[in-house]
C-alpha cells in the first residue's frame, strides 16, 4: 500500500500512536509504492492475459472429462492393469480439474480484476442500516467493476468449468451401491473345493503338509472367478500342521481339522490386513498391522490386540486322491467387521 495522503486533523494521531487513544491512520509501516500492471495500461497484454485464463480454465473442463472417461469408459475385468489406469486416469483429470480453476482463478484475480487501492475503515462489526445498504450498494458496483460482465468469453469459461468439476464426484457416488447383499458373508469354499496354493493354485496334499508347516492357502477355483482379487480378499486361508494333541478341544469343532492340519482364515478380523506370520513354537498367529495376535491352540481366538473375533475356521478333509478339501464355507464371516455382520 502506498502512503495515504490524511487531512491534516488526523496526523497529530498518526504521529502519537500511544496518546491514549487509538489514532485514525497508521503510518505506512514500510510497504513499496503500489506499481500499476502492464494488463491496466497495454489492451494488448490484458488480451494475452484474457487468453490466459480461458486456457486454464479449457485444461481444468479437459481435465474433468477425462477422469469422466477414466470412470465410465475404462472397464475393470479384475487385473491389475485396468485397475491402475483407471486410477490414474480419475486422479490425474480430478487434480488438473482442480489445479488449473485455481490457476485460472489466480492469474485473473492477479492480471485483470480491478487494482486500485483502497483504505479498509475500522469500524464496529454491525454497522447502521444506511451503512449496511451503502455497502451492498458497494458490493454490486464491484461486481460490475470486476470487468466479468465485459468479458463474457471468461465468464463462460469460469461457470463452464465450474459447473463441470463437481460431475466426478457425483459420478462416484455411484460407488456407494448397490448393497453388498450377502457377498461380504460367503467366499469360494465350498464342499470338495480343494486347497490349493498361494499363488499358483496347485492342489495340496495333506501327506506334504509336514508336522510345523504352515502353507498360504487359496480355492484351487479362484481363477475362475472374474472377480478374483475380491474373492481371494475373503477365502485366502493359512493352513498349519501342529500336534493334535496341543489344540483344546471344541466339540462344535469336530473333525473340522485332518490329523493336526487346520485351516483358518488368513483375514484379521480387525480391518482386514493378511494375518500372514506364524510363530511355529507358541502356534500364535501376528498381524503386522495393529500386532493382534491369534492362539492357534485356542482355536485362533485373539489373545492380543485390537481384534475383537477369533479368525473364522474351515473345515477341512482329504479326497479320494488324498488332496486336501473344505466340507463347507466359512461358518461366519470371514474378515474386518462390518455393518449387520451375521
Ligand atoms: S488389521 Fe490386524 S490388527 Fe489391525
Amino acid at each position: 500500500m502506498s502512503d495515504v495522503q490524511l487531512p491534516n486533523s488526523d496526523k497529530s494521531a498518526v504521529d502519537q500512536p500511544d496518546a491514549g487513544r487509538t489514532p485514525v491512520r497508521f503510518r505506512n509501516p514500510g510497504l513499496p509504492a503500489h506499481q500499476h500492471r502492464r494488463a491496466d495500461s497495454d489492451p494488448k497484454a490484458a488480451r494475452r492475459a484474457e487468453r490466459q485464463v480461458l486456457a486454464m480454465l479449457g485444461l481444468s473442463a479437459l481435465g474433468t472429462v477425462v477422469s469422466l472417461v477414466g470412470y465410465f469408459a475404462i472397464p475393470l475385468d479384475g487385473t491389475f492393469g485396468t485397475l491402475r489406469l483407471s486410477n490414474i486416469t480419475l486422479g490425474l483429470g480430478l487434480g488438473f480439474g482442480i489445479f488449473f480453476i485455481g490457476t485460472a482463478a489466480v492469474h485473473l484475480a492477479k492480471t485483470l480484476m480491478p487494482d486500485t487501492e483502497a483504505i479498509d475503515e475500522r469500524h464496529p462489526q454491525r454497522g447502521t442500516d444506511e451503512e449496511r445498504a451503502t455497502a451492498a450498494e458497494i458490493m454490486t458496483a464491484s461486481g460490475q467493476e470486476s470487468g466479468l460482465g465485459r468479458r463474457p468469453f471468461i465468464l463462460g469459461g469460469l461457470v463452464g468449468a465450474a459447473a463441470l468439476a463437481p460431475l466426478p464426484a457425483v459420478a462416484l457416488l455411484r460407488d456407494l451401491g448397490p448393497l453388498p447383499g450377502d457377498s461380504l458373508s460367503t467366499t469360494l469354499w465350498a464342499p470338495g473345493v480343494r486347497l490349493a496354493l498361494d499363488p499358483s493354485a496347485e492342489p495340496i496334499r495333506a501327506a506334504d503338509v509336514t508336522l510345523g508347516s504352515v502353507f498360504h492357502v487359496i480355492p484351487e477355483n479362484l481363477y475362475e472367478s472374474s472377480h478374483f482379487l475380491d474373492e481371494k480378499a475373503k477365502a485366502a486361508v493359512l493352513i498349519m500342521r501342529v500336534d493334535p494333541g496341543v489344540v483344546q478341544y471344541r466339540a462344535d469343532r469336530e473333525g473340522w481339522d485332518v490329523d493336526g492340519i487346520y485351516a483358518f482364515s488368513k483375514i484379521c478380523t480387525h480391518v482386514g490386513c493378511p494375518v500372514a506370520l506364524y510363530e511355529q513354537q507358541t502356534h500364535h498367529l501376528l498381524c503386522p498391522c495393529h500386532q493382534s495376535t491369534f492362539d492357534l491352540t485356542q482355536h485362533c481366538k485373539v489373545i492380543f490386540g485390537p481384534a475383537k473375533r477369533a479368525l473364522p475356521q474351515l473345515p477341512i478333509e482329504v479326497d479320494d486322491e488324498g488332496y486336501l478339501v473344505a466340507t463347507s464355507d466359512f461358518h461366519e464371516p470371514p474378515g474386518a467387521s462390518f455393518w449387520e455382520r451375521g
